[in-house]
């Protein structure tokens, strides 16, 4: 059977490098695999309850429908300041004041992409750890940290051309897909 997923930005950033990795995942997928893109995070407002309360905005709505429908998630994403950046961790709070909540029982893997050399590793496991509250499945391995990133990606065209990488990435994907038809069964 086929597979849809959708990937989730964290970086608003014009030339983001995240959304490099992010532009690159279709392409990689095995052939009965599609991957496409949510929205963006940058328009949600600052979660506030009472915002909530007077009705949840259409974006919200719009993107926890396409999370629920999708068979699973990518979620692609810098690190701040050793965790995730303050829009990711927003949109999540928003997303998961929706019902249904869409992460749950919902397969997630993590990419992270950093100029430095340890491609993120500590924001996916502050991100793992609001999953966790949110009862995703998030996929344990093999983890993608993608490193001095840089050098991986086309400047011009923002696409991912280090090999050993897309190989990495491809594999990781087709680890969701397996995870997401064990847990279709
Ligand atoms: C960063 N950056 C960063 N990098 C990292 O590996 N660990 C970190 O903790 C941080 N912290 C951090 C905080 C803030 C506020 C900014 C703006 C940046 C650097 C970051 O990895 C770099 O800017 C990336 O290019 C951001 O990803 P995008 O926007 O290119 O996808």
């Amino acid at each position: 059977t086929n597979l849809s997923f959708v990937t989730l930005l964290g970086s608003l950033r014009r030339n983001s490098y995240n959304a490099a990795i992010a532009q690159s995942l279709p392409e990689l997928a095995p052939d009965d695999v599609s991957i496409t893109p949510l929205g963006s995070i940058g328009d949600f407002p600052h979660y506030n309850q009472d915002l909530q309360d007077e009705g949840f905005p259409p974006t919200v709505l719009d993107m926890a429908k396409q999370i629920q429908a999708a068979d699973g998630v990518i979620i692609v994403t810098p690190e701040y300041n050793y965790s995730i950046p303050g829009v990711l961790k927003n949109a999540i709070d928003w997303l998961s004041r929706v019902t249904p909540q869409p992460f749950s029982k919902k397969p997630v893997a993590i990419q992270t992409a950093s100029p430095g050399l340890i491609g993120g590793a500590r924001a996916q496991y502050h991100l793992r750890q609001s999953l966790v509250f949110l009862d995703a499945y998030v996929l344990n391995k093999p983890e993608a940290m993608i490193s001095q990133v840089p050098s991986k990606v086309d400047p011009l065209t923002l696409s991912l051309t280090d090999a050993g990488t897309r190989e990495f990435l491809s594999r990781q994907i087709s680890a969701l897909a397996e995870l997401a038809r064990t847990i279709k069964k």
